[in-house]
C-alpha cells in the first residue's frame, strides 16, 4: 500500500504482518538505546487540524526514535487562518518534498481528498467519524498480546459508537480477523445500518457484557453530536458506564480497553480505569508508539522501492 487511510482495504494477512512487526518495535522501545536508522533520511510532516495528545505524540516520538526528520505543523498558527484551502495547504507542504504526511481532520473523507493530491505517503491520524487505523492496529496489537491471540475472541465495543472513527476502524479489523462484536449502548448512540455491520446489538450493558473477553469503551464524542442527542451524563453512567458490578458479567479475565481521552466517571469509573489488573489503556498508549513505527517502516519501505515522483 502507498498509503494508510484506512483498515478497510487491509487483507488479514497484511494486518498481521503489521502487528508482527510492532512486536520488534515494542521491543525496541522498551531498550535503553532507542534508535534505529529506518526513516533516516525522511521527512515526516505531521499536521493535526484536530486536538490530540496520543496520536500527535506517538507519531512524533515514532519518527524521531527512527531518524526521520519530523515536523509538526502548528495548523492554528498556520494560514488555514486567513482562508487557505485544506489542499492548497497540503500541495504547499508537498512541494517541499515531504516523504510522509501524517493527517488529523475533523471532516470524514478530508484525509483520502488530500492523498490524491501530494505524491508522498499519507497516514490517516483519524478523520471525522470515518476511520482512525492506527488506533485499531495498536488496539489489535494490545488484544493480541493480552490474549495471546486475535481470532474467536467475544469483544464487546461499548457507547456511543455513531460518532466513533475508533469504533468503526475496530468493527473493520476485528471483523475481518474473525472475532465476534458486541456494539453495546442507546439506540440514539448507533449507527444507521447498524444491522449491515455483522455485529450484534445490545442496548442492555448487563446483556451485552455477558461472558467477554474484551470490553472497549468509547467516549461520548460531543463535538460530532451537531446538536443532537446529547445523554445527561449522570443518567448515561448510570446505565453505560463500566464499573466493577457491570464488569463482572464479563469473564473473570475479561481486559479493559480505552482509546482516551477519557472521561472519569462518565464511560468508566475511574479506580477500573486504573486497576492494573483488569485495565490495558497504559498498554494501548505504549503499543500506539510501536505500531506507528511499524506503519511508518512499511510505508517507507515502499517509498524507497518506487521511482520517485518528480512534480510538473
Ligand atoms: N485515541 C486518540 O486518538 O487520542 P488522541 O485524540 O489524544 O490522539
Amino acid at each position: 500500500q502507498r498509503h494508510l487511510l484506512g483498515i478497510e482495504p487491509l487483507r488479514p494477512d497484511e494486518i498481521t504482518t503489521l502487528l508482527d512487526l510492532s512486536d520488534k518495535y515494542v521491543s525496541l522501545n522498551r531498550a535503553r538505546d532507542k534508535r534505529s536508522s529506518t526513516l533516516s533520511g525522511l521527512t515526516q510532516i505531521n499536521m493535526f487540524f484536530e486536538n490530540s495528545t496520543r496520536t500527535q505524540a506517538s507519531f512524533e516520538l515514532a519518527g524521531k526514535r527512527m531518524g526521520a526528520d519530523v515536523m509538526n505543523m502548528s495548523m492554528q498558527a498556520s494560514s488555514i487562518k486567513k482562508g487557505e484551502t485544506l489542499i492548497d495547504t497540503a500541495m504547499t507542504l508537498n512541494a517541499m518534498h515531504p516523504d510522509l504526511l501524517v493527517v488529523r481532520h475533523p471532516h470524514s473523507g478530508a484525509v483520502d481528498l488530500l492523498a490524491q493530491k501530494v505524491n508522498c505517503a499519507v497516514i490517516n491520524a483519524g478523520d471525522g467519524r470515518h476511520e482512525h487505523p492506527t488506533q485499531a492496529l495498536l488496539d489489535a496489537l494490545t488484544i493480541r498480546r493480552a490474549k495471546g491471540r486475535l481470532h474467536r475472541l467475544s469483544i464487546a465495543i461499548c457507547g456511543d459508537i455513531a460518532h466513533s472513527r475508533v469504533a468503526r476502524s475496530n468493527i473493520m479489523l476485528l471483523g475481518k480477523m474473525e472475532n465476534r462484536i458486541r456494539l453495546v449502548g442507546p439506540a440514539t448512540l448507533m449507527p444507521s445500518g447498524v444491522a449491515e455491520l455483522g455485529c450484534e446489538v445490545y442496548e442492555d450493558m448487563n446483556e451485552g457484557l455477558k461472558d467477554v473477553d474484551v470490553v472497549m469503551m468509547l467516549r461520548l464524542q460531543k463535538e460530532r453530536m451537531d446538536g443532537g442527542f446529547i445523554p445527561s451524563e449522570r443518567e448515561y453512567y448510570h446505565r453505560y458506564g463500566l464499573d466493577a458490578e457491570k464488569l463482572a458479567r464479563a469473564k473473570p479475565d475479561a481486559i479493559v480497553m480505552h482509546p482516551g481521552p477519557m472521561n472519569r466517571g462518565v464511560e468508566i469509573d475511574g479506580t477500573l480505569a486504573d486497576d492494573i489488573n483488569r485495565s490495558v489503556i497504559q498498554e494501548q498508549v505504549e503499543m500506539g508508539v510501536a505500531v506507528r513505527m511499524a506503519v511508518m517502516d512499511l510505508l517507507a519501505r515502499n517509498l524507497r522501492a518506487r521511482p520517485k515522483e518528480v512534480m510538473a
